[in-house]
């Protein structure tokens, strides 16, 4: 990082980052002090075994305030996974889906590319329900777009799509559930959109995500899965089962014991923030007020068609009709970084600039990021 960043009173910039992603500051200053020593232990919470009985605590509590949080009912089951979003792209179908039997999957951008690549490991009559490469995924399409052929035994979806800045949503930036063929399970990777919004579990037979953006640090998986998927249509290793996980709590072997009480103050975080209702205000304003500036400006080209923007990561570029464009979208990146904004690089994939605004991210940082937008245009415009 360049030493001409502007830090902040607290010497921390604003984090942009598509994840791992910006954490509550009250979050990490409660871990900085766990970490020497939690619960007045005298041992930090790294160092705790994870059989015993400050451990035991520490995980009922991030599963209670999951629960509460999500409004989980009884009959999900909720397990902190390890080996990323990206190991659900073969653990869904190792249980849930039996050979040569159809999933129908709703590629939406890169991440559900991923998902659908990898079904093709499994013997499988598994079709795409929805293609959005030819429309460079700048939308998430409508239910008259999707063609279900076969029943699938699931549906995937992915609810953000973190790279080409889309997302399910409603007008109003509400979850849009995608229909689903009766009787299929709507299984959902919701890695940077989880706990951003309100979200009806009970339309799904599974939620999953990362929890390095929303949620917490890499290193943990949430899982919410309903108790009837539980057993799996084959013989498995025993760590890819989701009903051994579930029997044993999350704990068949040792968990990513910080990873998951990170989850558990972010979770608490969120409920002392009013729970998501008002997660999904503060997000609606923070990302309106990035939206405005390009809705009110012919020198940047949003990715995202509106009905389709993410509140999560905004993606745009200089127009390419502006000359020099592609230089001066790294120029914008540059001099962000100069004002105290930093991983606003688009990825490899879309280029460009985005800008990742996950539950933490302040208010004062999307406003920051909007005033240096428009100063960016009035220079080079
Ligand atoms: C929507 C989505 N799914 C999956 C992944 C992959 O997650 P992981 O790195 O935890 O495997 C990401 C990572 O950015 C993502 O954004």
């Amino acid at each position: 990082m360049s030493s001409s960043v502007k830090p902040s009173a607290s010497g921390r910039i604003f984090n942009f980052s598509a994840g791992p992603g910006v954490l509550p500051e009250e979050v990490i200053r409660q871990a900085q002090e766990d970490i020497w020593n939690i619960g007045g232990s005298g041992i930090g919470i790294m160092e705790h075994s994870h059989r015993g009985k400050l451990f035991d605590k520490v995980l009922a509590e991030a599963e209670e305030a999951c629960r509460q949080v999500g409004n989980i009912p009884a009959n999900y089951k909720v397990l902190f996974l390890t080996g990323g979003a990206t190991s659900q792209n073969f653990m869904v179908p190792a249980n849930l889906l039996p050979d040569n039997a159809a999933a129908a999957f709703l590629t939406t951008g890169h991440w559900a590319e991923k998902t659908w690549d990898e079904i093709k490991i499994f013997p499988t009559a598994s079709y795409e329900a929805w293609d959005g490469r030819a429309s460079k995924h700048t939308y998430c399409p409508s239910d008259s777009e999707i063609v279900y052929q076969d029943k699938p035994v699931y549906v995937h979806m992915c609810s953000n799509n973190t790279i080409y800045g889309t997302q399910w949503r409603t007008s109003d930036g509400a979850m849009r559930y995608p229909k689903v063929p009766e009787g299929s399970a709507l299984v959902c990777d919701a890695s940077s959109d989880i706990y951003s919004r309100p979200m009806d579990v009970t339309k799904f037979g599974m939620i999953y995500a990362g929890a390095q953006k929303n949620i917490g640090i890499a290193g943990t998986t949430l899982a919410i899965i309903r108790e009837d998927l539980l057993k799996p249509v084959r013989t498995l290793p025993t760590m890819l089962r989701y009903e051994v996980h579930a029997k044993d709590q999350s704990r068949h072997n040792t968990p990513p014991a910080f990873a998951i009480y990170l989850s558990g103050l972010v979770f608490k975080w969120i409920k002392a923030q009013g729970g998501l209702a008002a997660m999904h205000q503060k997000n609606l304003d923070k990302a309106k007020l990035i939206y405005d500036v390009l809705d009110a400006s012919k020198f940047y080209q949003g990715h995202a068609r509106k009905d389709s923007r993410s509140l999560m990561n905004i993606t745009f570029r200089v127009n390419p009709s502006v000359a020099k464009a592609e230089e001066l979208d790294e120029l914008f990146v540059k001099e962000a970084l100069k004002q105290g904004m930093d991983q606003l690089k688009g990825h490899r994939s879309t280029g460009g600039v985005r800008a990742s605004t996950y539950n933490a991210m302040p208010v004062a940082g999307c406003k920051a990021l909007a005033d240096f937008m428009r100063e960016f245009e009035k220079k080079h415009g």
